[in-house]
């Protein structure tokens, strides 16, 4: 019966050290140590054995029992700590969905941008990133060679000029989507369009990328005035920051609007106390105005019936501002650092 044990044994430890699948060291385990395995079976014959037998075999059936189970262990260990590719938990939790990635953070807050001016009756546009110079400038109260035009450091296409539209140009900013939207909509009222867009200026610095993204409000309508668009300025404000936000507008100069306005939106960090982020407890995000007579000419509308007003500022630009996120530097935003971009 000894032999027997040994014979037993040394097969056993040879099927376990050929074993890469944790499947066949169950089957191993089971052959052998299972209920009705080899050694139970052996330990079934005990009874019949004289007592001294009894005891010699019954501790040499304990020994390779034990010394089977530890194989097996080991194994076990081995086969988990050497990853092997072909075992296959089925009983391993899948992936987090979250580990495949997510929208890039300025689809996000272009998305919830839209969102918040959607549910307010606004309607989302899209008009070319390669413009003509009459949309972005000229049909804005630009003319040619209006020194206003520096302000847009813009980068131009090598492209043959047309004889109406002139040059063609990378639009450095939304509003080369106004016209655009009169004209669509053959200069029909009311309009609410918001004109979301890559925009594109010769500049780089910490604040400055040379693509960013733009939104633009337009309303045109009859009775339009500056309370609509302070109001419209404030519902942002509230929706994008949190209830206690403000807006504010202050006097400033743009062709393509009279009267113009700079808008500054209350720090969110500091409740506008004025902190190392703001200074001020303020921060300048953009532009806005009651649409300029001219520009309504341009889409074909009667200044003498309608008004409009017009805002425009940078998706990044607000974006930073958001409470807690205290970004100081937009260039990581188009970097390829996954480390950064997944914490949005
Ligand atoms: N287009 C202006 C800019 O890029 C912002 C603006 C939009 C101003 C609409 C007035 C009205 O700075």
């Amino acid at each position: 019966m000894l032999k027997k044990l040994e014979k037993l044994e040394k097969e056993a430890l040879e099927l376990i050290k050929k074993s890469h699948l944790a499947d066949d060291l169950e089957k191993i385990r089971i052959k052998y140590l299972g209920r009705k395995g080899e050694l139970s079976q052996l330990a079934k014959k005990l009874p019949a054995l004289s007592a001294l037998d009894k005891r010699r075999v019954g501790q040499a059936l304990n020994k390779t029992l034990n010394t089977i189970e530890n194989k097996i262990k080991k194994q076990t260990i081995k086969l988990v700590s050497n990853n092997n590719e072909s075992e296959l938990d089925q009983d391993e939790p899948a992936l987090a969905i979250n580990n495949f990635g997510h929208l890039h953070l300025i689809t996000q807050a272009i998305e919830e941008i839209s969102l918040i001016f959607e549910k307010i009756g606004f309607n989302r546009v899209r008009y070319p990133e390669v413009d003509w110079d009459w949309f972005a400038f000229e049909a804005l109260n630009m003319p040619k060679d209006h020194p206003a035009r520096d302000e847009w450091e813009t980068l131009f296409i090598d492209l043959p000029k047309d004889s109406k539209m002139g040059k063609a140009v990378l639009t450095p900013h939304t509003s080369n989507g106004q016209v655009r939207e009169m004209l669509r909509k053959n200069s029909q009222t009311p309009i609410r369009m918001i004109n979301i867009g890559k925009c594109y200026r010769r500049q780089q610095d910490v604040t400055h990328t040379a693509m960013f993204h733009q939104f633009e409000g337009l309303v045109i309508d009859k009775h339009v005035n500056i309370q609509h668009l302070k109001g419209t300025l404030d519902h942002f404000a509230k929706k994008y920051y949190g209830p206690s936000a403000k807006s504010r507008i202050r006097p400033f100069m743009f062709k393509f609007t009279e009267p113009s306005f700079e808008v500054d939106f209350s720090c969110t960090h500091c409740a506008g106390a004025g902190c190392r982020f703001c200074k001020s407890g303020w921060h300048e995000v953009g532009g806005a105005g009651m649409v300029h007579p001219n520009v309504l000419k341009a889409g074909g509308i009667d200044p003498d019936k309608y008004t409009g007003f017009a805002f425009g500022w940078g998706v990044e630009r607000v974006f930073t501002l958001k409470p807690g996120l205290e970004l100081d530097d937009i260039r990581p935003f188009y970097g390829s650092n996954l480390e950064f971009l997944s914490n949005f």
